[in-house]
């Protein structure tokens, strides 16, 4: 299962979530990110989405659908797919089977846990739990998300039986950028999916050195920043609701930077 070089994110579209996947999808994103969490996103309105797509000649096989287990602590208690009283085994398996009803299929291409939980021996039951969904081939992929402590990573690739393939996180400076996390995905072959990519970076898109490159390449410095990140084998999150931005960015296989322009913009990640 190949992983798209950019996906489509889906948190806090609300009721236009169904016509922004729609377009995505039509405008030749392949990849889809949401979480059964409605507080931010609508599941259920992207499976509309889904679905007014493949009336229009997409093809479910040809799409990266990735959702997530979203813990309790990151749901609105007045509106979540399962219960405050249920074990949180139950909890996950709600979830997950509102996840494929809502996503109108019984394949996740990649199953996401929304963010590390504490004591790991809780981590260890949620993550047991979507072994099992792995293991009957209904998920490709499990991942973690908001994992931005090694420690914590390297356990759970320690102690599970499933690897996770999938860390996705916010890619900002309070972090290091994730320097270390990165290394680690990079060695045991895990994707590292980024989100905040823009807004947490003005200071980078501003820089003298993606100015130039704009120039230079005739591409925004936001499509130069995604190019640069698949460049260092990232794969961006993009949540764009705008048709202009979804086609030019669509469009950044297209060019190439040379690795002494790479090299001088990972400068910047400080
Ligand atoms: N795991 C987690 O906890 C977590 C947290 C946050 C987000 N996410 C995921 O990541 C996705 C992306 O969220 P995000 O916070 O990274 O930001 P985003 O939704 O991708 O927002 C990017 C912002 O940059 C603007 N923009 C300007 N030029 C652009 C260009 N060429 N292409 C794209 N955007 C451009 C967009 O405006 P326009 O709309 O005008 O283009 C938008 O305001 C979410 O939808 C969600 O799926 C996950």
């Amino acid at each position: 299962m190949q992983i798209p070089n950019m996906i489509y994110g889906t948190a806090w579209k609300k009721e236009n979530t169904t016509n922004l996947v729609y377009e995505a999808l039509m405008e030749g994103f392949r990849g889809i990110d949401t979480a059964c969490q409605p507080k931010h996103y609508r599941e259920d309105l992207v499976g509309l989405g889904l679905e007014k797509a493949y009336k229009n000649g997409i093809k479910r096989e040809d799409l990266f659908l990735q959702t997530k287990f979203t813990p309790i602590d990151g749901q609105d208690i007045l509106n979540m797919p399962y219960l405050k009283t249920d074990e949180v085994e139950i909890q996950v398996e709600k979830s997950f089977e509102t996840s494929k009803r809502n996503l109108k299929t019984n394949f996740i291409d990649s199953y996401v846990l929304h963010s590390p939980i504490f004591p790991t021996n809780k981590l260890q039951i949620v993550w047991q739990k979507m072994e099992e969904y792995y293991e009957k081939n209904e998920i490709g992929f499990l991942g973690i998300s908001n994992c931005y402590d090694l420690d914590v990573l390297k356990y759970l690739y320690k102690n599970a039986r499933v690897k996770p393939k999938v860390v996705q996180n916010r890619f900002y400076s309070q972090s290091g950028y994730d320097r270390e996390i990165r290394v680690f995905c990079k060695t045991y072959n895990i994707s590292y999916q980024s989100f905040w990519s823009l807004s947490a970076n003005p200071h980078i898109l501003n820089n003298e050195t993606l100015q130039r490159l704009n120039t230079k390449y005739q591409k925004s410095v936001q499509e130069i920043f995604y190019r640069f990140l698949n460049h260092i084998n990232i794969t961006p999150l993009n949540g764009t609701t705008s048709l202009i931005h979804m086609k030019n960015d669509l469009k950044i296989s297209d060019f190439e930077l040379l690795s002494s322009e790479i090299k001088s913009i990972e400068t910047l990640l400080y």
